[in-house]
């Protein structure tokens, strides 16, 4: 691609930044974001950086009314020597146009989305924070814009990136989470959206997240959609376990989302020398290894949280302690390694740092 400075709008009322120890995840947000438009006649077109602001839309725009829309969320650091760092940008477009794919969503140029994310930043750059724990949340996202109420595929399209200086997604941060695995709502189901990030698979979920809520679990398990005897994700996240020293995750299917994290841990797990497998779970198998002292780590993977350990599992009228209640070790060296080299303070073996 060739080179392209973005028109560009700066803001005439820049926000005071927030201090650093009163960041939740998602609730602020920068001065400036991207925006690019696609028509039919036009493709993607008008791209440019402008003060954040809400958007104007006719109240029959479709995403409002059929959930036509993808995201991705990624994170930026800064490092000490003040360089910023994006963890494998490069995944989230090229998974942005797998979704967009099976969303019937134009797809985007993945350099020149990655070219307006690098200006942005570059404007935003004050907005990242430094604190233990916390990052600059990047949303980048496609919405539907089409007046009309007919399903169908729309005719016009805003993609958007936003971002949000965040602390912890999970207020446990590193500490274990309580779970219950789900008997009665499903995710997704092969052939569905389940592995496309869209916004009517978290619409989805949250029904069962609530129901998890009021018996005091932060999380579920997720089971497969057909005979909910298959292990998929937890919570949002993707989910690996330790059983008797190896270390598995439900290798993917068509309804699990592809996580840019599950790979990276997997590349990290394998160059370590742990035996690591993608295959089918099943609920019986993690039980049934708890109840035989082998379960030794469960802990999820995603973008937000990066790993989140599990310590305790409720399922068919029964809780177990994984791991004493307490992170396991892998859960740590993975969490450490990972957040070590998105803030360039740990050694970038596969050179995943832009
Ligand atoms: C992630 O952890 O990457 C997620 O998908 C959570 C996000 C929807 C906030």
């Amino acid at each position: 691609m060739k080179q392209q400075t973005f028109a560009f709008t700066r803001s005439e009322n820049l926000k005071e930044k927030p201090q650093a120890s009163t960041l939740q995840f998602g609730k602020v947000f920068t001065d400036h974001m991207f925006t690019m438009d696609y028509t039919a006649e036009a493709g993607w077109h008008d791209p440019q950086i402008v003060p954040y602001a809400p958007l104007e839309l006719s109240p029959a725009a479709m995403c409002f009314h059929y959930g036509q829309t993808v995201f991705e969320g990624l994170k930026a650091y800064v490092t000490k020597e003040g360089k910023v760092l994006l963890f494998r940008p490069d995944k989230n477009f090229e998974r942005m146009n797998r979704s967009n794919d099976r969303l019937c969503i134009p797809r985007l140029d993945e350099e020149l989305a990655l070219e307006a994310l690098r200006q942005l930043i570059s404007v935003e750059k004050e907005w990242i924070p430094t604190a233990e724990g916390t990052s600059l949340y990047i949303r980048p996202f496609i919405i539907s814009t089409e007046p009309f109420l007919g399903v169908a595929a729309s005719i016009s399209y805003k993609f958007i990136i936003i971002l949000s200086p965040v602390g912890a997604y999970y207020k446990e941060g590193l500490n274990p989470v309580s779970i219950a695995v789900e008997n009665d709502y499903v995710r997704a189901v092969k052939g569905g959206t389940g592995d496309a990030k869209t916004g009517g698979n978290y619409a989805a979920s949250l029904k069962a997240q609530e129901v998890a809520a009021e018996s005091g679990y932060s999380q579920v398990l997720w089971l497969d959609g057909v005979e909910k005897k298959y292990v998929e994700e937890v919570g949002s996240m993707n989910v690996f376990f330790k059983i008797d020293g190896e270390i598995v995750t439900p290798q993917l299917n068509g309804s699990i989302l592809q996580g840019v994290t599950r790979d990276s841990v997997l590349h990290l797990l394998k160059h370590w020398g742990y035996p690591v497998t993608e295959r089918r779970v099943t609920i019986a198998e993690v039980v049934q290894a708890q109840k035989t002292g082998k379960l030794e780590e469960i802990f999820g993977t995603g973008t937000a949280a990066v790993i989140s350990p599990v310590g305790k599992l409720f399922y068919e009228g029964e809780t177990y302690e994984i791991n004493n209640g307490v992170t396991g070790e892998v859960a740590k060296r993975v969490y450490d390694t990972i957040v070590g080299i998105q803030k360039g303070e740990a050694d970038d073996t596969f050179g995943w740092t832009v």
